[in-house]
């Protein structure tokens, strides 16, 4: 999604400025978006911009006359289109008049009332975004005789919505002003210099030190030194911070696309995600901080809100919540943010997101915070995002940088991660010490139960062809099987552009039944648990209606390949680590149909990673 890197550096040239917001604009890459653009203040007090629609590299053909003279203040972008298509004219850098080019993140909601009233004051809208406005009004605070610092904070006042802003002025070279209400913004330090940009990876290549701006702040960069004003225009201080954040690009090794790369690194990830957590029998509730066993004495309740692949995760939780004697409920979370209800005593909010940006999920907690939620913990794949910057309590997954758009190391991190949760609240509910054991044993075997799964390989690229020809199927599966399902579909849908969609498995007769012929590939999901019985008929009734079945069931199940049906046996492991093994095979389906098809698999089409805007 939109990204901003805005910079003043004191020495190097335009040259060096260029080579620094080029190299941020690659590290906000993975972000996922469809134009890009960079303007600079040049010495000579006037704005020199380069944007257009495509990938980073494309711009890179255009930057060569930025290089040229002695600029030292710039702002770039990534956009992932909202209002208006990816173009040149949409694309930012948006410059007012030529004396002011500003970069936007987020949604300016007023946007219809200050376009009307600026075209009737005579601006010309040369784009159809959203954010063209913010340009037109600091360049009219400019135009009043503010400086930049006072024409931004003015103009900030009158938006709504949430964005972070990056600006410049041709009449102040040596200035950058950055402001953020609801969109991240953060201030990266360096010797000879000071940037903005919107996520901490942008600006690892310049340097580590970096504050991250309260909602309502505005940056005000002059020649390399820096002051935060808060809303109300105070000067005010933030907590100075040192990423340990990986600063090297990830490399892709001999994997086709960073999705295969990240799908086997799934045993890796699992295991460091447990690593230090485990002890004998037991886990230790030292990962989840100071304070977390009196917090887990008191829950009574288990709230968990998530996006997209995160909340499957959390619905395969729910499954566990509940068998240990814990109550949970799991929300969309750009549904509960816009949701009243009545919070039960003990609760405790949990907000799963791999990237820790995603707009809903971020505003979700505030929103549960505000409604009385008193105690909030994440399980987060960043350490330097904003959900674990707002979260009380915090557990880290360590999948490593997830970069394709697909998620899948994160997930089943996600998993685990959950299942460790999972024991430190059942523990104190009716998860007796056996139990508790158990678990720990079969999280002990999951990294290799994931590598074994990994081994299925080839055997689901050879079913993956029956896929590549298809525009719609549908993925069963029951329990906490069924998440794992949704997750399967929504791994096709994302990166084969297949339609697909899952139903629980009981579902199919009460409706989507309608829609089994002989060219619906289903896909079933089918451990050898208790409901196993059940998906057995499931598949049965399928089977009657000409279905093309392609079953996912454990070795040992007992169902057999044959007329119409390909069966996938998946290792045997414990009951509650099975949903985390049987999503490896699904991830690798997706994959291969997707190869086979040829699409942008790591940057699916109108696709982002981190999702900024609601
Ligand atoms: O970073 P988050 O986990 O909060 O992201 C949530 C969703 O946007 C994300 O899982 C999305 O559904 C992925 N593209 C799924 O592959």
């Amino acid at each position: 999604m939109c990204g901003i890197i805005g910079a003043v550096l004191c020495e190097g040239g335009a040259g060096a400025l260029v080579d620094t917001l080029g190299e941020g604009l690659r590290r906000l890459e993975y972000r996922g978006y469809d134009s890009a653009g960079m303007a600079l203040v040049g010495g000579d007090k006037t704005i020199r911009r380069a944007r257009r629609p495509g990938r980073v590299r494309e711009l890179e053909q255009d930057l060569g006359a930025l290089r040229e003279g002695d600029a030292r203040t710039g702002i770039a972008h990534t956009r992932w289109a909202t209002h208006g298509a990816p173009s040149e004219a949409n694309a930012h850098p948006h410059i007012c008049n030529g004396a002011v080019a500003v970069v936007c993140n987020g949604i300016v909601e007023n946007h219809e009332e200050l376009r009307r009233a600026q075209t009737e004051a005579g601006f010309r809208f040369t784009s159809q975004t959203d954010t063209e406005v913010v340009a037109h009004e600091i360049c009219a605070q400019v135009q009043d005789g503010r400086d930049l610092l006072g024409a931004v904070q003015a103009a900030a006042a009158k938006l709504k919505g949430a964005y972070a802003i990056g600006a410049v002025a041709a009449g102040e070279p040596g200035r950058l002003v950055g402001a953020r209400r609801g969109s991240p913004l953060i201030v990266g330090i360096a010797d000879g210099g000071a940037l903005i940009v919107s996520d901490v990876p942008a600006l690892l290549h310049v340097t580590r030190d970096y504050l991250v701006l309260e909602e309502g702040d505005v940056v005000d960069i002059v020649d390399g030194a820096f002051t935060v004003y808060d809303a109300a225009g105070s000067e005010v201080q933030r907590e100075l911070r040192k990423s340990g954040g990986d600063s090297g690009a990830v490399e892709l090794g001999n994997y086709r696309h960073y999705m295969e790369k990240e799908i086997f690194e799934q045993g890796r990830a699992v295991a460091d995600t447990l690593e230090g957590r485990l002890s004998g029998g037991h886990i230790l509730e030292e990962m989840f901080g100071a304070g977390s066993g009196a917090l887990f004495d008191r829950v009574k309740f288990v709230k968990c809100i998530a996006c997209g692949t995160s909340f499957y995760a959390a619905m395969v939780a729910r499954h566990w919540f509940e068998s240990c004697g814990v109550p949970c409920d799991v929300e969309i979370a750009s549904e509960f943010r816009y949701r009243r209800h009545t919070v039960p005593d003990g609760a405790l909010v949990v907000a799963v997101s791999q990237s820790g940006e995603t707009i809903d999920t971020l505003e979700a907690l505030r929103h549960a915070r505000r409604i009385g939620y008193r105690d909030a913990l994440c399980i987060c794949n960043v350490a330097e995002s904003s959900l674990v910057r707002e979260s009380d309590f915090v557990l880290l997954t360590h999948a490593g940088r997830e970069i394709g758009v697909a998620s899948t190391k994160a997930f089943t991190t996600q998993l685990t991660a959950l299942l460790l949760l999972v024991i430190a609240l059942g523990r104190r509910a009716a998860l007796a010490a056996a139990a508790e054991s158990e678990l720990v044993a079969e999280l002990r075997a999951l990294p290799t139960a994931v590598a074994r799964a990994l081994e299925l390989n080839a055997a689901v690229a050879a079913v993956a062809r029956r896929f590549a020809d298809k525009r719609h199927a549908l993925y069963l599966g029951r329990g906490a099987h069924y998440p794992v399902a949704l997750e399967g579909a929504l791994k096709l849908k994302e990166i084969s552009y297949i339609h697909a969609e899952a139903y629980p498995a009981g579902e199919l007769k009460h409706g989507p039944l309608a829609l089994v012929d002989n060219d619906m590939p289903v896909v079933a999901v089918a451990p050898n648990n208790e409901l196993l019985v059940k998906i057995k008929s499931n598949i049965q009734e399928v089977r009657a209606r000409g279905g093309q079945l392609l079953v996912f069931t454990a070795e040992g199940a007992g169902i057999r390949g044959g007329d119409g049906v390909t069966v996938v046996e998946v290792p045997s492991v414990g009951d509650a680590v099975s949903p985390i093994v049987f999503t490896v095979p699904l991830q690798l389906l997706a994959y291969h149909v997707a190869t086979i098809k040829g699409t942008d698999i790591d940057k699916p089409r109108n696709l982002a990673k981190a999702v900024t805007v609601e």
